[in-house]
């Protein structure tokens, strides 16, 4: 099982450290893997609690104003790292080809992409799920191998769901995961989307879902206890 913490664009310097201490009281036995921001990465200091990244640059380093390359996360400890988030796709408009880059300068740099996919309400009710995330998804892992493959985690979050509290039923989740193991039989598969201590009882019941991507709840760290505890 494995609990990755997206804190997105939030705790400053102050505000993290304060946090951590919080988090290294956290009793698990899952896998955790703590995403924070940029600027806090520096200041990780977890011992059972690995650190992941939430974005990463298409290249190596060089002349890219306000980029982090995949080789200087790595420098600074980073094993993990979130690409294609549905708001990165959105307000960064991250296109297909960008995510596919990403992954791929993830993986030249032994780090293990979380791949973020998911559809809008929208498609949802044109019928267009299957389509949308086979295109994510396809051209993301295009040129990768087989052990590759079997390395990736992806996130299937469905953007009406992330942030709003509503989330999917289990059969829509069974029926998203389903497909995807369908052509991707090895790769580990979280969901995430207004995942929470209330809704986990629920949720674990689709026994396709291998571990959550968290969002608000990676916040705060007593609910997110309760979580844990759970799941
Ligand atoms: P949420 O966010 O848990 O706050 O819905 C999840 C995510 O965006 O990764």
């Amino acid at each position: 099982m494995i609990i990755a913490l997206n804190n997105k664009s939030n705790l400053n310097k102050e505000a993290f450290l304060s946090y951590q201490e919080k988090l290294r009281g956290l009793e698990h036995t899952c896998q955790v893997i703590l995403c924070p921001t940029y600027l806090n990465v520096n200041l990780f200091n977890l011992e059972g609690i690995s650190l992941g990244a939430q974005n990463v640059s298409t290249e190596d380093p060089g002349a890219f104003t306000g980029e982090i390359s995949a080789k200087d996360l790595k420098n600074s400890g980073v094993e993990y790292c979130i690409v294609g988030h549905s708001e990165r796709r959105t307000y960064q408009r991250e296109s297909l080809e960008e995510v596919h880059k990403k992954v791929v300068k993830l993986f030249e740099n032994d780090i293990t992409p979380i791949l973020c996919i998911g559809e809008t309400k929208e498609e949802r009710e044109q019928g267009l799920v299957g389509s949308i995330l086979k295109e994510e998804i396809e051209t993301a892992i295009s040129g990768l191998t087989e052990e590759q493959k079997a390395r990736l985690i992806i996130a299937y979050e469905p953007i009406w769901s992330i942030g709003t509290g509503i989330i999917p039923t289990i059969e829509q989740i069974t029926e998203v995961l389903t497909f995807i193991k369908s052509f991707l039989p090895n790769t580990t598969l979280l969901y995430g989307g207004s995942a929470n201590e209330k809704n986990i009882d629920m949720l674990k019941e689709c026994t396709l879902i291998e571990g959550y991507l968290l969002g608000g709840l990676s916040l705060k760290p007593e609910e997110l206890q309760v979580f844990i505890n759970k799941a």
